[in-house]
């Protein structure tokens, strides 16, 4: 059975960024696998992508969990993501250095859930998706391609460094968003 996608919205607003990433989780996983916990005020944008609950995953009590987590001590396997039928992300921007916010706001407080990395260093919500959805089909992490830190080219003389880690295509690009991409080449004020 493919397992339930849960990702714990934790930022204050549900902002253009974290939608852009949430758009793209849901063409990963596909919509019916996929839950949005946490949300006190839903979207009609939201609702087209998942299933979208007021209540956050950290009173559900669900069984058979895990929780990814930049912290935890083991690495998500092929094998060891087997038995679990809900894997839960943080919906958390990343922020450098990391704040350890998915321990602090997530990890400690799902009760019976086992924790899981992938790596040590930070992906996004959308792209530690992307990683365990791969690890699911029976990719290991180590056989992944990533780039740590990387910078996009917003014109001649303008850049932005975004210092996380990205999958990789096959052609050696990080694999983003294409609307996040185009907003943060167009948004003013980077
Ligand atoms: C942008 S990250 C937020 C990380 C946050 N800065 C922290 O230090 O916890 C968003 C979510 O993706 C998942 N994630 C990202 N990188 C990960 C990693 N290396 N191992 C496990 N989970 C990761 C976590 O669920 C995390 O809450």
């Amino acid at each position: 059975m493919k397992p339930i996608y849960i990702i714990e919205h934790l930022e204050p607003e549900l902002g253009p960024w974290c939608m852009f990433e949430y758009e793209r989780i849901a063409e990963i996983v596909g919509k019916d696998n996929l839950w949005f916990t946490n949300i006190p005020q839903s979207t009609k944008e939201l609702e087209a992508l998942g299933i979208v609950k007021k209540e956050s995953v950290k009173t559900m009590h669900l069984q058979n969990t895990c929780v990814l987590d930049p912290e935890a001590k083991e690495l998500l396997t092929p094998n060891n993501v087997k038995p679990y039928q809900y894997l839960i992300i943080g919906g958390i921007l990343g922020d450098y250095p990391p704040k350890k916010r998915t321990t602090k706001e997530l990890t400690q407080f799902v009760k019976g859930a086992d924790a899981y990395h992938i790596g040590k260093k930070q992906f996004s919500t959308d792209n530690a998706v992307y990683i365990v959805n791969q690890i699911v089909k029976g990719t290991p992490f180590t056989s992944i391609k990533t780039k740590y830190k990387i910078s996009i080219k917003v014109d001649d003389i303008a850049s932005i460094d975004l210092p996380y880690c990205y999958p990789l295509d096959n052609k050696g690009n990080p694999l983003m968003s294409h609307k996040l991409l185009h907003y943060l080449k167009t948004k003013e004020g980077f």
